[in-house]
């Protein structure tokens, strides 16, 4: 996710163009830049945040410009990899936020065609086919480029000369602002708010060429579309949040996004990479702290299940005590933002013994990816609230492909199952969406939970650690105590503590392990304790077992964690908004943790 401004007016461009882009900070900063047209096409980027860019900025004059701040997730962060890119001939500037899937082949083309590229990004490509297909039209070069790319984009553009930003969007969103004599485009309105509250919408495939006259409209076929403009009542601190109550329910509500852009590009070519997952190892070793812990743990059946490699789990804390085998695993490390200490530690220790090592991160350039031999990226793009979700879901994902892409070098998975389970995965944002539609049952659903002290979360299997992160996600953002169980250890134990006042959360998908869930279910109403229970669509025993059911869309149980997560997470939400809780922030904890 990065931020993308464009302004075409009689003002100076530059001063906008870096307060629009603050903005946008939430959705990325790694980088900016900034491109402005006077005289003639001036360009100024780098790495870090926009405040230092701003710091040694050279004079640029000029009233049309775009600029960009960005997240990266192809090319670690860098002066060079900021955009905005510029083409060979230095007419054009490009700024993008999205994902081109196809750029290696278009590179190559490109490059066997004479273009001289400054990056290692996708968004490169861009320029240089813009520049190739230009005829005298920057709009119709634009619309001609995006016909050769498979991916997703919002993307503005400016020439030297030219007074005009053109821009398109596909998958990524696209804001047009309009002004008196001035005019303006941006990923969203939170940037335009100082400026403009008069906006149209740009929607999917569409396309705008903006000037200080006016506006035009673009459908996918090239006829021109006229919408009335959208008059928007936000205060920044709402728009940045984009309408929601808070950072969390955003991230949440972004996670089908979130999951869609984790899989470009994987789910097609997941049987002829040459790397890490692809290769065998005897066993893998699953490491991390925290929510990535749990995600580890999900992904520990995954990969036994799919690849049936023996799988063992450490959190990261722990590991350097733990002793070396002497065959060495494959040491997975999970973690969201790249930088917890007690993972890296654990990274360096385990190349210290000799393991391959590969990372699961949301962050490119983190410290991790440099510690370890290969890299997976989550492509969830900034995560601002403190209590994971959408980087939580991506992570699944990605120890999914890793066990598929290991199930497929041991033979284990066939194509029928490959194919069954390619077409899951690629269903699921649409499932989460369904969840997410929902919301108004988990919602209420919270009576069961607000006034509670301590809450039990329980499941089995594959869903085991779902309750447990479950259990996570409401203490921390609650202050609610909650334990997650393993459904069948309730009677070793924790049972001595439930009563009328302890609701039991119970995860109860229509696997093996349904009718033991049910049994525990019915111990635990035994007990005169509240059950809410989460279960497919389908299912019409647990009404008569459970106080209120949640449903979720029938998947394969394999895939249920990532439906029954979503779930739990909106849970947490509304019981923290209920009871007033500082949801983005949680008392004592931080978003990234450096100490051991
Ligand atoms: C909980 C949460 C933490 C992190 C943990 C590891 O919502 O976010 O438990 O999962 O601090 O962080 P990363 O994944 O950045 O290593």
């Amino acid at each position: 996710m990065c931020g993308i401004v464009g302004y075409s007016g009689s003002r100076q461009a530059v001063e906008i163009l870096i307060d629009a882009l603050k903005r946008l900070e939430y959705r990325g900063y790694d980088s900016a830049g900034i491109a402005v047209c006077g005289k003639e096409l001036q360009v100024y980027k780098d790495k870090g945040e926009i405040a230092k860019l701003q710091e040694s900025l050279p004079v640029m004059k000029g009233t049309v410009g775009i600029s960009h701040t960005r997240w990266a997730t192809c090319g670690r962060p860098s002066k060079e990899n900021a955009h905005p890119f510029v083409d060979c001939t230095g007419r054009f500037a490009l700024v993008h936020n999205g994902i081109i899937e196809n750029h290696m082949a278009l590179r190559r083309e490109l490059v066997a065609r004479g273009h001289k590229f400054t990056s290692e990004t996708d968004t490169e490509v861009l320029v240089h086919l813009l520049e190739e297909s230009y005829k005298g039209d920057t709009h119709a070069a634009l619309v001609e480029t995006l016909k050769k790319v498979k991916g997703t984009y919002a993307v503005a553009v400016v020439r030297s000369g030219s007074n005009e930003v053109v821009a398109a969007r596909k998958e990524n969103p696209l804001v047009v602002g309009l002004g008196v004599g001035e005019n303006f485009v941006a990923s969203d309105v939170t940037a335009l708010l100082n400026y403009t509250n008069k906006v149209l919408y740009v929607m999917d495939g569409e396309s705008a060429v903006i000037s200080p006259a006016g506006v035009r409209l673009f459908d996918e076929s090239g006829q021109e579309v006229r919408r009335e403009p959208s008059t928007i009542s936000w205060t920044i601190d709402d728009a940045e949040k984009g309408g929601f109550g808070h950072f969390m329910l955003k991230e949440i509500y972004e996670e089908p996004l979130a999951i869609h852009n984790t899989l470009l590009g994987y789910l097609d070519d997941i049987s002829d990479g040459n790397s890490i997952g692809s290769s065998r190892f005897s066993s893998v070793k699953i490491v991390a702290c925290g929510s990535s812990f749990h995600a580890a743990m999900v992904g520990k059946y995954v990969i036994e299940a799919l690849s049936d490699t023996p799988t063992t789990l450490e959190l990261a804390s722990e590991y350097r005590y733990s002793p070396g085998t002497k065959e060495l695993p494959l040491v997975v490390l999970v973690s969201q933002s790249g930088e917890t200490a007690d993972t890296l530690a654990a990274a360096r220790e385990a190349r210290r013994r000799g393991c391959k090592t590969y990372a699961i991160t949301n962050v490119v350039g983190s410290t991790l990816t440099r510690e370890v031999d290969e890299v997976f990226y989550t492509r969830a793009g900034p995560e601002i609230g403190v209590a994971a979700t959408k980087t939580y879901i991506t992570q699944l994902v990605a120890l999914y492909l890793l066990g598929m892409r290991m199930g497929i070098a041991r033979g284990t998975i066939g194509p029928d199952s490959l194919r069954s389970m390619r077409s899951e995965l690629r269903s699921m944002p649409k499932h989460v969406r369904t969840v997410l539609d929902n919301s108004s049952a988990i919602e209420e659903a919270t009576d069961m939970l607000v006034n509670a002290r301590d809450v039990f979360f329980i499941g089995r299997n594959i869903n085991y650690p779902t309750v447990l992160e479950g259990a996570l996600k409401l203490k921390e953002i609650s202050y609610i105590h909650a334990e997650g169980y393993a459904a069948g250890e309730l009677k070793h134990g924790p049972l001595a503590l439930l009563d009328a006042h302890t609701p039991v959360v119970a995860a109860c998908v229509k696997d093996h392990t349904y009718d033991k869930m049910l049994a525990n279910v019915a111990e635990v109403a035994a007990r005169d304790s509240p059950v809410l229970a989460i279960g497919f669509e389908d299912d019409t025993e647990l009404n008569a077992v459970a106080d209120r059911v949640i449903r979720i869309p029938k998947v394969s149980p394999i895939f249920s964690p990532m439906l029954i997560t979503v779930v739990l997470q909106m849970l947490a939400y509304y019981t923290a908004r209920r009871k007033g809780c500082p949801i983005d922030k949680p008392r004592n904890l931080a978003k990234s943790v450096t100490v051991e």
